[in-house]
């Protein structure tokens, strides 16, 4: 049923010498986070209960969220042999909630729940696409590549069965918008930033959220070029129901773009006042 397995990833060949440092806490805190999957799978079967169809596809698309933390994870300690995945994760699970036994999706609607996962999967496909582009540790290029076909697979995935039910619910275009930049913002609450300290930070430190944002952040936006940013807006768009590209889409990539440089800022700023 998996596109692929982790046996299939040519671990042998990793480089160390090729390993950026500035990569590798990044790998961790995304480790946890795909490694997560489960729940949300939880979360959707009970959203979607009398819809068999995506409930099979929710399931299934939680394993290959789960295999995208293993792969992650396995890396990072190849990168990093004295880190240690299922202690970190312990941390995390225990500090992170999501609640999986919810009878009706926190978007307010089923499409509204799509529409929000079809975000998720835009900012990992295109993150990513980023992190492979990047490296030059061949290892982690090859994890990156599988992981952001993935990605973008769940896309699809959760774009038709969106499509699906907004001819039933029929949000309109303000409503939809409203979700996915919600979405988007969300990008920014605790669940990287506090994978991120569970993967790096030792339990004695305190988890920061400000910290810890900036931290993740600074780092991750500094890895995206240009066109990841046009790529992902055009997902955006069409999940919406705007023309993924045109016009519209230029203006959009543009504002992004900056608004991702400008904000990276600030979080570099923050990290060097510590
Ligand atoms: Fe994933
Ligand atoms: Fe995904």
């Amino acid at each position: 049923m998996k596109h692929w397995r982790i046996e299939d990833i040519a671990w042998d060949r990793f480089d160390p010498a090729a390993v950026d440092p500035a990569i590798v806490p990044l790998v961790k805190a995304a480790a946890m986070v795909e490694r997560n999957g489960e729940d949300y799978a939880l979360y959707l079967g009970g959203v979607f209960r009398d819809d068999p169809d995506f409930r099979q596809a929710a399931d299934h698309w939680a394993v290959e969220e789960v295999q995208h933390g293993e792969a992650l994870a396995k890396w990072a300690e190849l990168a990093d042999p004295g880190w240690d995945f299922a202690a970190g994760f312990r941390r995390y699970r225990a500090g992170y909630e999501i609640k999986v036994d919810a009878r009706a999706s926190i978007r307010g609607s089923r499409t509204g729940e799509l529409i929000a996962r079809c975000m998720v999967e835009t900012g990992t496909s295109s993150y990513y696409t980023a992190l492979g582009e990047a490296t030059s540790e061949p290892v982690l290029k090859q994890v990156c590549k599988l992981i952001a076909a993935d990605e973008y697979r769940h896309f699809k995935l959760f774009y038709d069965h969106m499509r699906r039910y907004l001819l039933r619910e029929r949000l309109g275009m303000a409503t939809r918008l409203r979700i996915a930049l919600g979405r988007i913002g969300e990008s920014e609450d605790d669940e990287l930033a506090y994978a991120y300290h569970c993967g790096n930070e030792p339990e004695s430190k305190e988890f920061q959220h400000a910290r810890c944002t900036a931290a993740y952040m600074g780092r991750a936006m500094a890895f995206y070029r240009y066109h990841h940013i046009e790529r992902g807006t055009g997902m955006i768009l069409k999940t919406v129901g705007l023309p993924p590209r045109g016009t519209l889409s230029g203006v959009m990539t543009g504002v992004a773009w900056r608004l991702l440089r400008w904000r990276q800022h600030r979080y570099e700023q923050q990290l060097a006042a510590g």
